[in-house]
């Protein structure tokens, strides 16, 4: 059986790790219907971007919740917005990836936008809205 994400970042931690980078890429494939073979030479390749968001955020609450080391959150960040999401969820930092080759901006927008938010809603330090969302433990068979 292989081990849940959360038995993983665990396990890392408890294997020295200073910090986690939650998540990577998600595997998905494509078929090309024409010539009814798949579309990548791996057959299988990793899916990025804004699609997974929902999916990477939900990973940095749960493993926000089950070790005591900074997480880099990342995951289909395009905007600020986006961003606020995984800090909130409990990550210390972000990573965007995919978003940089669609629109080369985006990492300046996103550090404005956090600016342009805090200012806003009085914040006067980023890392007191770390976690700020991480309220309920994990619900059960979830993991
Ligand atoms: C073109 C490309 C190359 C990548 N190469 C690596 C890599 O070498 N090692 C790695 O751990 N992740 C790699 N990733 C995954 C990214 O680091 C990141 O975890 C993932 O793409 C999700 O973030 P994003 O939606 O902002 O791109 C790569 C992603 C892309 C799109």
């Amino acid at each position: 059986m292989r081990p849940t994400p959360l038995a993983v970042a665990q396990a890392t931690v408890a294997a020295g790790a200073d910090c986690l980078v939650v998540a990577n890429t998600w595997l998905g494939m494509a078929i090309d219907p024409k010539k009814r073979r798949p579309v990548f030479a791996n057959t299988f390749a990793g899916l990025s971007g804004p699609a997974i968001r929902p999916l990477a955020v939900r990973l940095t609450y749960q493993v926000a919740q089950v070790v005591d080391v900074p997480i880099v959150g990342c995951g289909g960040i395009a905007s600020a917005s986006d961003a606020l999401e995984f800090i909130m969820a409990g990550a210390t930092a972000v990573q965007i990836g995919t978003m940089t080759f669609t629109e080369p901006g985006t990492m300046l927008a996103v550090i404005e936008g956090l600016r342009a938010f805090c200012e806003r809603e009085g914040v006067t330090a980023l890392t007191d809205l770390v976690g700020v969302a991480n309220i309920r433990p994990i619900p059960e068979g979830a993991a």
